[in-house]
């Protein structure tokens, strides 16, 4: 590398493709302009459990195209996600489920058709509510994605009983959706069996894939373009219905089709965060160290298939006890499968945990980020945030007792949690091009959820190559471009940044002028100990003593998160989660109606997220670690999902600070103050 070049790796860059979105020039999936297009409308199932018996459409419809159900659709070749068999089976399997699609000239015919189409019906008995005592709990095999589903160091049920303080409390999460603020869309195109695809997806290579599968297609003869997409948080890791009913209706018709999801149907369609109920058990001994903890976890799954969600996973190593237990239970419901949502497992567990050592703290009369530090031995980068944390926060001095300090009408508490996130890296393949005029090409099938991702492997190819970022191309969000592991599990910049680090290394080293470099092997050769990101968060809420308002006056978190490799959009991600996570402790949940086995809040309207009214002074920073090269050519741990874990809990303890009422089952609403 030439000395005179500035490090682009570090620098606060904007993103690249900024002024593109801000401008309206950049397409998202439902944008691209088609002849002749036709329009696709699901029909969902207004029962969560029976049979389809018939789907009656009228003809004298207008501009309606095809009319597709279990009854006439093309067979499907296959899918491993049962999910994607759509209209395949005459089994309803949940409220939402897609029974038909109505195709037409435009997008009103479309909906105005599915709107009136009758559907024969034979309606079953339905099971929608998670329970502890469910009779249809099991253990599973493996929790995601393959962790033992039980764990058990020492005698925990000894050590409690010998522990001088205890606590045993049940904290319950609801069912959270994730609602990127693009919905899911598809547009599909036919050209004699080559299928082109525009889809708003995490994963271009996988979704391919899927596709080509389902299809029963040779790989190369599916591309799917996925340029610019606006969010996902795991709702779009893999192919969707909308993807396959596009490309069905395509087939049918001849013509490009666009399936786009109304706001609606993403809380049926697209996979939602599981509802969890979680015993958790803790023993402290006299000095106030933890010794025992038991951490119980039951959430759900559907008839299709299990989605056993890894809850209490981040318990097994986030403190150090001698005598330690874990658990998971699953049950299958009458409901949409459960899938990924930003920090699955440990955002709704470590929610849990970091309450119930709020009311250890509490019990004992230890300082809770006291507490944390004497049982955070195994894990310094944790033991750093707490302490830099607390500093920055302000925290010293903080009376312990509740409900001690009043500003006017309101009540004001502050609330520590800790926070942890997997550092992984999966297999990915770039292609580095010199392009002769000093300028390079750089290629992937990654996919920017308008995170800064392309914006940071233009950083890491231009201090590898030794030029300024200006003469660096990037081209992601194409399957036909070198296969990318999905931008999931905050795993995207480390798995594709190593494939790009090597792709123009080699480029620079060997003076060829094309390189295609694949981690696959190296990945497989480094089977390495699973390491961890950290984070210790700090909120400070205000509580209406006469209404029971809460709000976040404040909400800090401090990370270990390796080298960051961008410090602009690093903190648009950490402050993202958080606020993500203040949508978790106070907004967000779907409520159920067991009697029509749904959720009845499915729109923005009634669902509430974060607004920017709500977040008021919020700050992120981090640990400045030295690269660690053991993790990655960059040193990086991921940064996309550790904002959400922890942020939760630190709201509802400080809400507890302020207030003196410990509420357990989340989100914390005025009505649960009173
Ligand atoms: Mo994340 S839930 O792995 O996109």
């Amino acid at each position: 590398m030439t000395t005179t070049t500035p490090r682009a790796v570090g620098a606060p860059l904007a993103r690249l493709e900024g002024p593109a979105k801000v401008s309206g020039a950049a397409r998202y999936a439902a944008e691209y302009p088609q002849d002749e297009p036709a329009y696709g409308w699901i029909v969902p199932s207004p029962v969560p459990r029976g049979r389809l018996n018939a789907v009656l459409s009228d003809p004298a419809e207008e501009n309606v195209l095809a009319v597709l159900w279990y009854g006439n659709a093309p067979e499907l070749a296959g899918a491993d996600d049962p999910e994607l068999a759509v209209l395949q089976s005459d089994r309803i399997s949940y409220r939402g489920q897609p029974v038909a699609l109505v195709v037409a000239a435009s997008l009103e015919a479309a909906r105005h058709a599915a709107q009136v189409v009758q559907l024969d019906i034979t309606a079953e008995d339905h099971d929608v509510e998670l329970r502890t005592d469910h009779p249809g709990l099991y253990t599973p095999e493996k929790v995601n994605p393959a962790f033992p589903a039980e764990t058990a160091e020492g005698d925990v049920e000894a050590a409690l009983a010998a522990a001088p303080v205890t606590v045993d409390v049940t904290y319950s999460t609801p069912a959270l959706h994730n609602s990127p603020m693009e919905p899911h869309a598809t547009i599909a195109r036919w050209h004699g069996d080559e299928l082109l695809v525009y889809d708003s997806n995490q994963h271009p290579s996988g979704v391919a894939a899927t596709l080509a599968t389902v299809f029963g297609l040779p790989p190369e003869r599916v591309r799917v373009i996925t340029e610019h997409v606006g969010g996902g948080f795991g709702s779009k890791g893999t192919a969707r219905p909308n993807a396959v009913l596009a490309a069905l209706a395509a087939r049918v018709t001849g013509r490009p089709v666009q399936v786009a999801l109304p706001r609606q149907a993403m809380f049926s369609l697209v996979g939602h965060r599981t509802p969890t109920i979680q015993r958790i058990r803790l023993g402290a001994g006299p000095d106030g160290t933890l010794t025992a903890i038991d951490h119980q976890a039951y959430s759900q799954t559907s008839r299709l298939f299990e989605f056993a969600e890894q809850t209490a996973v981040a318990t097994r190593h986030m403190y150090a006890v001698p005598d330690r237990r874990t658990g998971h239970r699953v049950v299958r419901l009458d409901m949409p499968t459960p899938r990924w949502m930003r920090a699955p497992g440990e955002a709704p567990g470590m929610a849990a945990l970091e309450c119930a050592l709020d009311e250890l703290a509490t019990t004992l009369g230890v300082d809770p980020v006291e507490l944390r530090i004497r049982s955070s031995a195994g894990n310094p980068g944790y033991l750093r945030c707490l302490r830099a944390g607390a500093e920055r926060f302000g925290w010293a001095g903080r009376d312990p007792r509740p409900a001690r300090r009043r500003d006017g009408d309101w009540w004001i508490g502050t609330g520590v949690a800790g926070a942890t996130y997997p550092a992984m890296a999966q297999p990915s393949a770039a292609r580095a091009r010199a392009l002769g005029d000093g300028r390079f090409e750089v290629a992937i099938a990654a996919a920017d959820l308008g995170t800064g991702a392309r914006t940071v492997l233009a950083q890491i190819a231009a201090d590898e190559l030794g030029v300024p970022v200006e003469r660096v191309r990037i081209r992601i969000g194409d399957s036909t471009l070198p296969q990318a592991s999905v931008a999931g599990g905050s795993s995207g910049s480390a798995s594709w940044g190593w494939a790009v680090t090597g792709a123009c290394r080699e480029l620079r080293e060997s003076g060829r002028d094309e390189v295609l470099f694949d981690t696959t092997e190296l990945l497989r050769r480094g089977e390495r100990e699973q390491r961890h990101a950290f984070g210790a968060h700090f909120a400070e809420v205000r509580v209406d003593a006469v209404t029971g308002e809460i709000r976040v006056s404040r909400l800090y978190g401090m990370y270990d998160a390796g080298r960051i490799l961008n410090p602009r959009t690093a903190r648009s991600q950490f402050l993202g989660g958080m606020i993500m996570g203040m949508g978790m402790a106070l907004h967000e949940e779907g409520v159920l109606d067991p009697s029509v086995g749904a959720w009845v809040n499915h729109d923005l309207a009634e669902y509430h997220i974060p607004a920017h009214a709500d977040v008021e002074r919020i700050e992120a920073e981090w640990l400045d670690e030295p690269a660690d090269e053991q993790l990655n050519p960059m040193g990086s741990k991921g940064i996309g999902e550790i904002g959400i874990v922890g942020s939760p809990a630190a709201i509802l303890n400080a809400v507890w600070h302020a207030t003196g009422v410990r509420i357990r089952d989340f989100p914390a609403r005025l009505d649960k103050l009173l």
